[in-house]
């Protein structure tokens, strides 16, 4: 793909090699995502940062990000702060943030409707999330997660076991992972959830036809005997119809040491897009596994600064200028990995 001013909308956008340019951009801007280096690169530059939904990582990493390559952010983080309370239409908001912002960062709760904006946008759009449907950035953080922490086993991404595990009817991540993962050879998911929140059928054909190996299942033990990677999701208790009706998915899949002990391998990684819902109820990934080295989740959080730096850094096309405007830092930083 032209990464250079395309609206990032779906993660069927990416091929392989689209996917090894993203990294290696991403391992490029690492110093500086790290707080080793300062880039201005993107100086002058504004990011209009509209979440329409909840969100804390995927809207303070893409800040982050954006104000890392030396940008401003502009946001909205309300429905009811925007004037599509008004009855404004999301083309007559995209026309006007246009005129504000030189990218748009996007998340919406309804299925399409950051595509819907993005044809009214004079600016390149990102989408942050829509509805049940895609988190392509979430997908390629993921995946950047996935390849890290394989290599310290020296294992890639082609031959990958790993479980999908929860709710794969409504959760965006899985959706938009499941659909970049066929673009490897021999991997192997094993998809766990309650009978009613299965993969949808269309993912589900995807993957098939691209000849990866699909094991459907409702138990966790047995589907994450001989895995990789366990992801682990939350239940979207905000997509079903009665809100009720999630409870009673809620604890069905959960990990605790003991199961992990006695069905993963010993370097089995445990990730999630998190949040994780950590009420006693639900309790997805339990307080008891923190100490495990192999639980990546805050590695993976972390990953998606970088990742949505090099995602800007290709979108606006400064990948050379990086380096133009850089130096060292000179405040104090905590140590980061
Ligand atoms: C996910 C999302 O919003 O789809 N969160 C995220 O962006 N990291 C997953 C979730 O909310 O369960």
């Amino acid at each position: 793909m032209d990464f250079n001013g395309s609206h990032i909308l779906s993660i069927d956008q990416f091929d392989r090699s689209d996917i090894e340019t993203l990294f290696s951009v991403a391992e490029k801007l690492e110093p500086y995502s790290l707080r080793k280096k300062v880039t201005r690169v993107l100086e002058g530059a504004i990011l209009g940062n509209m979440f329409f939904e909840p969100s804390t990582r995927t809207r303070i990493s893409f800040g982050a990000a954006f104000n890392l390559l030396g940008g401003a952010v502009r946001e909205t983080t309300e429905i009811g702060s925007s004037s599509l309370v008004k009855g404004e239409s999301l083309r007559d908001t995209a026309q006007v943030l246009s005129g504000y912002s030189d990218i748009v960062v996007m998340r919406h709760f309804e299925d399409g409707s950051v595509e819907d904006f993005s044809k009214a946008s004079r600016v390149p759009v990102i989408n942050g999330g829509d509805g049940s449907n895609e988190h392509p950035t979430q997908a390629l953080l993921d995946l950047y997660t996935i390849e890290k922490e394989l290599k310290i086993n020296k294992k890639t991404i082609d031959g990958l076991r790993i479980a999908l595990v929860g709710d794969l009817k409504f959760g965006r991540a899985v959706h938009s992972l499941s659909k970049v993962l066929s673009l490897y050879s021999n991997v192997t998911i094993n998809l766990i959830s309650p009978e009613e929140l299965k993969l949808p059928p269309s993912y589900l054909s995807q993957l098939k036809k691209s000849g990866v190996v699909v094991n459907e299942s409702e138990n966790l033990e047995e589907g994450i005997t001989g895995v990789d990677i366990v992801y682990m999701t939350r239940i979207q208790e905000e997509r079903f119809k009665n809100k009720s009706d999630a409870i009673k998915y809620k604890g069905l899949l959960s990990l605790n040491k003991e199961i992990y002990t006695e069905n993963c391998e010993p370097n089995t990684v445990i990730m999630h897009p998190l949040p994780r819902d950590s009420r006693q109820e639900a309790n997805e990934i339990d307080s008891d596994l923190m100490e495990n080295p192999n639980l990546a989740i805050f590695r993976q959080a972390d990953n998606g600064v970088v990742i949505r730096m090099a995602l800007f850094a290709l979108v606006l096309g400064v990948v050379d200028k990086i380096e133009d405007t850089s130096r060292d830092i000179s405040w104090h930083t905590s140590k980061r990995h």
